[in-house]
């Protein structure tokens, strides 16, 4: 029995986790596990609800789960709370209770989605596969941060951006094993010209690659790596950085390969854990209106299979399933193009379904 925690969140995130369901329900029967679902509150609707945005019982109910399932969390409606009780403390604090540090962020370019793309096809090339590798607990997000009235009537706010060698080593490690089963080729991407904490990551990790021989690891600055991502995308093959540079540079990555609806995650730890979402936020804009694109979330599915049940070839069946529907042409808004077909998201779910049964 697969225990699963869920956590639908709010905006869109009902929505696209519902049909995240729908593929783990048929997986589960085709490859013969059962599943348990348990919902949990977290964001905006818990504070709704409980009036915090992470309830004592969601952590409780997440850390004896196999694995979490995320939709998505805030809204306008919780954006002028204290940033302790909005609904993204619900989201890292979750992260920090699982101590999910490595956050996994693959930007793969379906060669159906080539138009979609932001970019040119000859920028493009053959294929985009890039795998980012995000510090999750740690740095600026994380850091003291605070707010004081100054006497000339205004007022001054800071963040600190702060890891220890522990913190980087771990997640290094993460990086040069990713890299290893892919093309070999490591890029480690910081600030290093102005932050400290950048020059210890550098110094950490440099020193690392002398232990992975193998590994073709290089270093690159954020703000270049920000512009080659766009210049020239097919250099990158596994990027390791910090957490609000990895926030930023997937994102960025996401366009490359057609919408930030088709990015999924996972989060993971020093166990099997791990909390699976989509990449992107919870788009109240389009939120119960079926346009929302599922795929992201439902990739994440694929990768609660691999990495937290061990399961490849069901990861793969769905990723398949993903291919072949897009195959055929359906497309939800954000991927639409001429002559293409398009659906809405409960359609979307459903198609990758039959895909798969
Ligand atoms: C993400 C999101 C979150 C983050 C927000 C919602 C707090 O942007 O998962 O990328 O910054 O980590
Ligand atoms: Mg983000």
């Amino acid at each position: 029995m697969k225990k699963i925690a869920v956590i639908k969140g709010d905006g869109i995130g009902p929505e696209i986790v519902i049909g995240a369901i729908k593929v783990l329900d048929v997986i589960s029967k085709k490859y013969n596990f059962p599943v348990e679902y348990t919902d949990v509150l977290m964001g905006g609707i818990a504070i709704e609800e409980t009036g915090v945005p992470l309830p004592k019982e969601t952590i409780d109910i997440c850390k004896n789960s196999d694995a979490v399932l995320l939709g998505s969390v805030g809204g306008p409606k919780w954006d002028t709370l204290p940033g302790n009780l909005r609904p993204e403390a619900g989201l890292l604090g979750i992260r920090k209770a699982l101590d999910v540090f490595a956050n996994l962020r693959p930007a793969i370019l379906f060669p159906q989605l080539k138009e979609a793309s932001a970019l040119k096809p000859e920028i493009l090339k053959d294929n985009i596969d890039i795998m980012v590798i995000r510090e999750l607990t740690g740095g600026i997000y994380f850091g003291e941060r605070s707010r004081i009235d100054l006497e000339d009537g205004g007022q001054k706010a800071w963040d600190t951006m702060a890891y220890s060698t522990y913190e980087i080593e771990r997640i290094a490690k993460v990086g040069f094993e990713t890299a290893r089963k892919r093309t070999k080729k490591l890029t480690l991407v910081d600030k290093a010209n102005v932050l400290e904490s950048s020059r210890l990551w550098r110094e950490v990790v440099s020193k690392m690659a002398a232990d992975y021989p193998d590994i073709n690891f290089e270093v690159q600055l954020v703000d270049s790596c920000a512009m080659q991502l766009i210049r020239n995308p097919s250099q990158f093959d596994t990027i390791l950085t910090e957490n609000m540079f990895g926030d930023i540079l997937s994102d960025e990555a996401s366009m490359l390969t057609g919408s930030l609806g088709m990015l999924p995650s996972a989060s993971l730890g020093n166990t099997t854990l791990g909390i699976y979402e989509p990449i992107h936020g919870s788009a109240p804009d389009i939120a119960g209106l079926d346009i929302a694109n599922p795929i992201a979330t439902i990739m994440s599915v694929a990768m609660m299979l691999r990495y937290s049940f061990n399961m490849e070839d069901a990861a793969k069946d769905i990723e398949d399933a993903v291919s072949k529907v897009l195959d055929k042409n359906y497309r939800t808004l954000d991927i639409m193009g001429p002559g293409m077909i398009s659906v809405g998201t409960i359609e979307m779910s459903d198609l990758i379904v039959k895909e798969i049964i």
